[in-house]
């Protein structure tokens, strides 16, 4: 071979090997996939939405909150993310119907699911009204039901896959004061997630939950200036945040540092964990 022709070859060789490389450097954890992240108008869900968008995902983000969530839907297009939004509220089958039929509708498929929506009601046991056990329930435990249920018709077919990540808390796995309502919500989202994981292993769909612990956000924000959401003020009375501040010091994370391991749980990383509950809290529960 001719030393010129030679040269020829190499360059070629070379321009693949580079293209290949670029190619792989580029590569998002979540490519070609589609997620549905409940609840995530802010706070952690929009986090992970902005996350998993940045790994290459199409999202479907989605609350009850019409404003925010348009705005997260702005911000993520701003970043060159790919991301549709819809309007829905857990506690409403119809609701997580529409909105799982939105992936496919937008997007083409629907691949992961993170049910994220939560809220918090809290009040003593002798104190707690059928209202607030009921919300919390409604929201955090039938939510998730019923966006799970709603996604069988897509996830539940031979060599489809799927992974399903689900909210929990390290309350409702050591118990709180003044949180029947969540904890008892939050530890019925651990056994929902066991059985999702054992009923739908066949189809290669995979179902973890993350147990968070505090994480900056208007739930653990001071109440006294806190949100108002139906007609109660969200977060912790100051007094207790500051001493659970106290103690647990540097365990508080920001819902960026949240949303890294949602995304474990939804990428190939994780394909063989399954029926997890995985602690997110920076060691305040062991
Ligand atoms: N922040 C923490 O320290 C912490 C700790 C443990 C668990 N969690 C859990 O993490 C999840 C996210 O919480 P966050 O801190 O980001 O709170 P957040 O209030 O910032 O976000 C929750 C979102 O859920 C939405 N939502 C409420 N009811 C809904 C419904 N019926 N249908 C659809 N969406 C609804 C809200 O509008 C809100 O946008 C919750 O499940 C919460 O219980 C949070």
């Amino acid at each position: 071979m001719s030393a010129i022709k030679e040269e020829i070859i190499t360059g070629i060789k070379n321009a693949i090997t580079s293209k290949k490389l670029s190619k792989e450097l580029t590569m998002g954890k979540l490519d070609g996939q589609v997620a549905v992240i409940t609840g995530s108008a802010r706070g952690i869900g929009k986090a992970d939405a902005l996350l998993f968008t940045k790994e290459g995902a199409c999202v479907v983000i989605s609350d009850v909150d019409r404003e925010p969530l348009i705005e997260t839907a702005r911000e993520i297009e701003d970043t060159g993310g790919k991301v549709a939004w819809c309007i829905a509220d857990v506690t409403k089958p119809e609701d997580t119907d529409k909105l799982m039929d939105t992936a496919v509708d937008k997007f083409g498929d629907l691949n992961i699911l993170v049910n994220n929506a939560g809220i918090s009601r809290d009040a003593l046991i002798h104190r707690m009204t059928d209202a607030q056990w009921d919300m919390c329930v409604d929201i955090i435990l039938k939510g998730t039901f019923n966006c799970i249920r709603s996604a069988a018709k897509y996830m539940m077919k031979k060599g489809h896959g799927g992974k399903i990540i689900n909210t929990a808390s390290v309350m409702g796995l050591m118990g709180n004061v003044g949180q029947v309502n969540y904890t008892a919500a939050k530890a019925g989202v651990v056994g929902l997630t066991k059985t999702v994981a054992r009923e739908w292993a066949r189809f290669g769909v995979t179902c973890n939950a993350l147990a968070y612990g505090f994480v900056h956000t208007r739930f653990t924000a001071d109440k006294e200036t806190g949100e108002e959401v139906a007609g109660e003020k969200m977060g912790i009375p100051k007094k207790a945040r500051e001493r659970m501040l106290q103690e647990i010091g540097d365990k508080v994370m920001t819902p960026e540092n949240a949303a890294k391991p949602v995304l474990f749980l939804a990428s190939a990383d994780s394909d063989y964990i399954t029926g997890h509950v995985l602690n997110v809290s920076a060691g305040i529960y062991m």
